[in-house]
């Protein structure tokens, strides 16, 4: 029996609902809504299965599309609270790799900012094309494996200028570390790039759109980071 804590999220989960709130973090409000949703209007789904849905933001924002929507998480807590914000929604308990869904079921499969926190992303990926009908998409958004592998060094700061640096570390090393914010402690993962291209590439999927989107609203400061590097990525594939 896999223990749903072993990254963290059981631990974290109050924590997360208390602070991710309707609009979300930065990331979701200023970053990545937009742009996800934006495709998503594109080709309008009928059924949807968000995968690693926490407390159902996403989810919540989805019907609102008329998008007949599932959601999928490991963690109780997060599923009660999704239960409890939306009556009406259709959230399970389960992990992405082994998603407790039929063949061909979905029109479109979400994973918003959840790959880093799988820890077997072959076996999610193969469930997220298997739950795919022909034709549907899978639409991804992630932390960068630029900022994955900034985070695992840390801040550090221009002696001369006193500004924020964010340099690499070892990139092609992949692993998970313990990161601490705000009241939660979570395990994420550093995966490069190439292996998340190579394991999508080997499921039936092909690439229809990528982008590293910038903030289009937030604080300055906030906005002027991503000079620096790009701090998230959007995929969506297409299944064969
Ligand atoms: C950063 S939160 C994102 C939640 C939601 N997608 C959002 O954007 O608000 C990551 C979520 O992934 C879930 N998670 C962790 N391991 C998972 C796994 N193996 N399968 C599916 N979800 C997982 C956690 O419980 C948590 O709810």
């Amino acid at each position: 029996m896999r223990d749903p804590d072993e990254n963290g999220w059981v631990s974290s989960a109050l924590a997360w609902i208390d602070g991710v709130g309707d609009d979300g973090d930065f990331s979701r409000q200023h970053v990545l809504d937009k742009p996800m949703l934006d495709r998503i209007r594109e080709f309008m789904p009928i059924t949807a299965l968000d995968v690693g849905c926490g407390e159902g933001r996403f989810c919540r924002k989805l019907e609102k599309l008329d998008v007949k929507t599932f959601g999928v998480d490991p963690v109780d807590t997060m599923i009660d609270a999704a239960r409890e914000k939306h009556p009406d929604g259709r959230y399970t308990v389960g992990f992405a790799e082994e998603l407790p869904f039929e063949d061909s079921a979905f029109d479109l499969v979400v994973s918003y900012l959840s790959l880093i926190d799988i820890d077997q992303l072959e076996n999610a990926v193969r469930e997220m094309s298997r739950v795919l009908k022909p034709g549907g998409r899978l639409l991804v958004a992630n932390l960068s494996s630029f900022a994955t592998s900034s985070s695992v060094v840390g801040r550090r700061y221009c002696k001369d200028t006193g500004e924020e640096l964010r340099p690499l570390g070892l990139y092609l090393e992949e692993g998970k570390h313990w990161f601490e914010w705000s009241g939660l402690r979570v395990q994420n993962w550093h995966r490069p790039l190439s292996r998340y291209m190579k394991t999508f590439l080997a499921n039936d999927l092909t690439l229809t759109h990528f982008d590293e989107p910038e903030p289009t609203s937030g604080l300055e400061s906030r906005i002027k980071a991503y000079e620096r590097m790009p701090y998230l990525m959007m995929m969506e594939w297409q299944k064969r």
